[in-house]
């Protein structure tokens, strides 16, 4: 098996199409790595730390947000879009940040937050202050309550963390909240909003920011009639497409037109990605390539470890991205979900938040099999045309923390849920760097989530160099892919065993993935990745292995 890593060349910095084909990896900076031991990752952190991106072989850094924050929902509660948390860094470690990743070849995307606000950002509180029917209210959502002294909120609605998105402020007005209170929906209805926006996309560009990542892309834009319909007859309704009144309004792509003018007004154009759960034929939009540019598609995030569901998954999303003349994505782990090592290692079906409520018992994962299972996935996205977002720490493989203590827990969905739901805690553990130390060397003090003691097991520095293990794999993959990834094109191989996901790439690349119980023949082929222990001449179930065919054409 060949381990070629190539010494990579610093990125062009005027390749415009960098990220159709890109691994983009995501840091959750406070989780990360912690340079001044508060217990908090930090920018300094993630600069020490861009050897080991390099190294890995990422093409690009996706940063969850690191602007000033109460962290009422870590970090999304944005208070000034424009700056960065002290607790995190300086404008000033930005930029050395910025310095280290293009020196190193690694672009960086960051993100941006635009349906709502903190509660303490400044034009939130000015509302506050200046009362019903102000100018300064009308930046945000606020309506009447109903009732004489509009005591009660103006619809049932629920918000995505659980509990009412009214939120009183007691003068008888109400603020829109579709997540936490804490959150504030704008008003994108308003100039200033929309100025405001351009105006922290071009302070970021500016500062050599490569591309964004866009959260609840499809959500800003709303259209609130006088009487608002309940909940349920907003569940029972049967909206033709943009219809709702605050999720994937058609409007909302006017914005991201005045968007699209600011990407390229640069050079090379700043990218964007569309975080928007919409169903799959309504993503185009977000995708195209006079909008965002490109959209998250999250179908792997929901999908069975299964042939036949991959494959479906792959054709359709590989047909929406060429429709929208954009590439697709592809995710498997991110701050926001169980960790695909731990997904795949429950049976299928398991409802997820009951097994977090379980801290993680019932019923006790399959670890090894989740891990296997986890590899192949990983080998199977990362050989598809497209681009690859990857989760910090699925690298080493690791498994949620399924057994946070209630009193650790941070996600507002603990709370909001009446703790029924545990959050999303779990896959935002402090990294393990190294099997001995403070923190497991994510930082010289202590660390803001409780890393457990098995992080010794699964820390980088036992992983390093060591032959077979998921940083390695990772490593070698990531490698690999830079080498054989050209064209975006795919062709499957037909009549396979079942359970086999079989394709091939042009320049002789084959993937092949067993997802089935049983061995199956190994293709003809130089093998050049796999994702498991590979049998002389079979591979063995949930494994995935790539081929290369020595006189470059497809080895099947
Ligand atoms: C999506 C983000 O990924 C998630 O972490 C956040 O809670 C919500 N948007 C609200 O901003």
């Amino acid at each position: 098996m060949s381990h070629l890593l190539e010494e990579r060349p610093t990125a062009p910095a005027t390749d415009a199409t960098w990220w159709r084909q890109a691994v983009v990896y995501q840091v959750y900076p406070r989780s990360f790595a912690d340079s001044d031991g508060d217990g908090i990752g930090d920018l300094p952190g993630i600069t020490a730390r861009v050897p080991h991106l390099r190294r890995l072989g990422v093409d690009a850094v996706w940063l969850s947000p690191f602007y000033p924050s109460a962290l009422a929902d870590g970090g999304y509660d944005v208070d000034d879009h424009r700056a960065v948390d002290p607790r995190i860094g300086t404008l000033a470690q930005f930029d050395d940040l910025v310095t280290a990743l293009h020196a190193a070849g690694i672009r960086l995307v960051v993100d941006i937050v635009p349906n709502h606000s903190s509660d303490r950002h400044r034009w939130f509180q000015a509302a506050l202050a200046a009362g019903p029917g102000s100018p300064e209210r009308e930046r945000y959502v606020f309506r009447r309550g109903l009732g004489v002294d509009g005591e009660r909120p103006p619809s049932d609605w629920t918000s995505v963390f659980g509990g009412p998105a009214w939120e009183p402020v007691g003068d008888g007005d109400w603020y829109l909240h579709l997540f936490a209170p804490e959150q504030p929906d704008w008003n994108w209805d308003h100039p200033d909003v929309r100025a405001d926006h351009l105006e922290t996309l071009r302070f970021w560009a500016d500062r050599g920011v490569d591309g964004f990542r866009i959260d609840v892309a499809n959500a800003l834009t709303k259209h609130l009639p006088a009487t608002l319909p309940s909940a349920e007859e907003l569940r029972a309704a049967d909206l033709p497409d943009g219809a709702h009144p605050y999720f994937d309004r058609d409007e909302v792509h006017e914005v991201y037109a005045a968007w699209r003018e600011v990407f390229d007004s640069y050079d090379p154009p700043r990218t964007a990605v569309a975080e928007a759960w919409v169903p799959a034929h309504r993503r185009a939009r977000y995708a195209s390539p006079l909008g965002l540019g490109q959209a998250f598609n999250f179908d792997l995030l929901l999908a069975r470890f299964d042939a036949a569901t991959y494959r479906t998954v792959v054709e359709e999303n590989l047909r929406f991205a060429r429709d929208a003349e954009s590439s697709s994505t592809w995710v498997l782990s991110n701050h926001d979900v169980v960790r695909h090592a731990s997904r795949f290692a429950l049976p299928p079906g398991t409802d997820e938040k009951a097994w977090l409520l379980s801290d993680g018992h019932d019923p006790e994962p399959d670890v090894a099999g989740g891990l296997r299972r986890a590899r192949a996935a990983t080998a199977f996205v990362l050989a598809l045309p497209g681009s690859a977002y990857l989760y910090q720490g699925e690298e080493l493989g690791l498994p949620e923390v399924a057994d946070l203590a209630r009193a650790d827990l941070q996600d507002p969905t603990w709370l909001r849920s009446g703790g029924t739901e545990k959050g999303r805690d779990g896959c935002r553990v402090p990294l393990p760097w190294s099997a001995e130390g403070p923190s497991h060397g994510f930082g010289p003090g202590g660390s803001h989530l409780p890393q457990p003691s098995w992080f010794a097991d699964v820390a980088a520095d036992r992983q390093d160099g060591t032959p077979g293990s998921t940083l390695e794999f990772y490593r070698t993959a990531l490698a690999v892919r830079r080498r054989l990834q050209t064209v975006e094109e795919l062709s499957w191989v037909e009549g396979t065993p079942e359970g086999v996901v079989q394709f091939t790439r042009p320049g002789g690349w084959t993937c092949l993935t067993n997802f089935g119980p049983d061995p199956v023949p190994l293709p003809a082929g130089q093998v050049v990745l796999c994702s498991g222990e590979l049998g002389s001449d079979l591979v063995p179930a949930d494994t995935t292995v790539w081929l290369e065919d020595e006189a470059g054409r497809p080895s099947a």
